[in-house]
């Protein structure tokens, strides 16, 4: 009888065909089909040497009666009505102790609800956020895994085999039950789209302020690149700002129109930690500014109306690149801060250290940083805030002058800085042991009678605005 397959790969889309050839690069004997049945024969000339371990199915009952029990399926499908669908039509075909796993962007509420919609039938369901986009999944991704220790017991050779390394340790765990791998994906997202918006803060504030050209730029985030800021997102942008558009000769940023898309991880993130009762302030920023962006046409008209006028800025390359690097440590702050806070409210005990260190190769978000967060994590520091780890705080000390040079200079200027901006407001309110919210809860006791919380006190108070 022919070897069965160890998994079964469904979807051969630009990642589901990549996680497939680096199985079967690694020997994994690999299933694989796809609802197109078109593509499969495409697929298997583009493996050559590899089809040897991929085995071929253009009907579901075929691919799925040719896995190993019990039987793993990673499922690389659009998300949300696609996924359900896949559910409905897979479920009957599988036994008990059988894994389905999500490995494309998912609402962790649907991968909760699926999950316990698949329990119920004794079927495992497993949501997995993969990173690292085409070449990650095709030579390294880093892979953030839900769902039970079982699936976990069956994934895990397969996953550390395929995972990118870092220094030799797989970027891949196991880390939580049900929707945990999914929303630690999502925040993964969440940073990613707050470290580009601060990344095209500081072009913006080089291109439009210091009125240098793209390729300068470039070399200026290449130099970045060696040092404290190095990182997957700053060495491409210095390699797309040393692109020129071939049908024009002009530098290819300059024919790109200026309006971002986004698929909705970014809004995820903002809306659970708004739902957690926290508020990240520089992810927010990053997806307000892709949908102001996208405003373009009101853009062109209010510049006209309104006065377009940016000034020319007098800032080193060394106050950018320490305001860069302040506001970097910022927004994994943040992004850490709804991962404690969704880890309690949901019982997950999230262990951010090795959050921290899958991140360091393979995803799209890996820097240099994150091997001083995982440091700072495992060094005994309770609670997900990162700002008052010592060594966090310490690098803070020394670049937080830069950000408030580089934002004062900036907004006298007129230069947009949405996600820097909300950087320093959280991070000033953070180190403050006493704010403002005293005047908020008189006002609330004044015009609502809502009461308010005595310092050292317990109990509810009002007034004395009553008398
Ligand atoms: C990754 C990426 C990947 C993708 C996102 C972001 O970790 O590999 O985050 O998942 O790029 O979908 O896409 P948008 O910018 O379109 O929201």
């Amino acid at each position: 009888m022919a070897r069965k397959a160890q998994i079964g790969v469904y979807g051969l889309g630009t990642m589901g065909s990549a996680l497939a050839l680096n199985m079967a690069e690694q020997g994994i004997e690999v299933a694989v089909s796809n609802r197109e049945v078109d593509w499969i024969g495409a697929f298997l000339s583009e493996a050559g040497s590899l089809a040897g371990h991929l085995h071929p199915h253009e009907t579901l009952e075929g691919f799925v009666d040719d896995l190993a029990q019990p039987r793993v399926i990673l499922f690389m499908i659009p998300s949300g009505a696609p996924m359900d669908a896949m559910i409905e039509a897979v479920a009957p075909l599988l036994a008990p102790g059988d894994t389905i796993i999500d490995g494309g962007n998912a609402d962790f509420h649907a991968t909760r609800r699926r999950s316990a919609d698949l329990a119920r039938r004794d079927i495992h369901f497993v949501g997995m956020g993969v990173s690292g986009g085409e070449a990650g999944a095709r030579h390294g991704p880093s892979m953030m895994v839900g769902g039970t220790d079982h699936s976990w017991q069956q994934l895990k050779p397969i996953l550390t085999a395929i995972a990118a390394r870092y220094e030799g340790d797989p970027c891949v765990a196991h880390l939580g039950p049900d929707g945990a791998g999914h929303f630690v994906k999502t925040v993964h997202n969440g940073i990613e789209y707050a470290d580009m918006q601060v990344i095209a803060e500081i072009y913006g504030l080089m291109r439009y302020g210091l009125v240098r050209d793209p390729h300068s730029i470039g070399e200026v985030f290449a130099r970045w690149n060696n040092g404290p800021l190095r990182s997957y997102l700053v060495e491409i942008t210095g390699k797309a700002l040393g692109y020129d558009d071939p049908a024009t000769g002009h530098p290819a940023v300059d024919v790109i129109k200026d309006a971002a898309g986004q698929k909705g991880t970014g809004r995820w993130t903002v809306i659970e930690a708004v739902r957690l009762g926290q508020s990240a302030s520089m992810i927010d920023a990053a997806v307000a500014a892709r949908s102001w962006s996208s405003e373009k046409n009101t853009r062109v008209q209010a510049e006209a109306i309104l006065g377009g006028d940016r000034s020319v800025l007098d800032l080193g390359e060394d106050v950018l690149e320490n305001a860069f690097l302040a506001a970097r440590i910022l927004s994994y702050a943040q992004g850490f801060r709804i991962l404690d806070a969704a880890s309690a409210a949901y019982d997950w005990t999230l262990d951010f250290a090795r959050i921290a260190e899958i991140w360091r190769a393979g995803c799209i978000i890996r820097s240099a940083l994150l091997d001083d967060i995982s440091e700072a994590f495992g060094a005994d520091m309770t609670g997900g805030q990162l700002i008052l780890a010592p060594a966090m705080a310490a690098q803070l000390e020394r670049t937080i002058p830069a950000l408030r040079r580089v934002l004062a200079a900036a907004i006298a200027g007129g230069h947009a800085v949405p996600a820097m901006a909300a950087a320093i407001g959280w991070y000033d309110t953070m180190r403050q042991g006493r704010g403002t919210a005293d005047i908020i809860q008189a006002q609330r006791d004044f015009f609502g009678h809502h009461g308010y919380e005595r310092l050292g006190e317990d109990g509810v108070h009002h007034g004395p605005w009553w008398e």
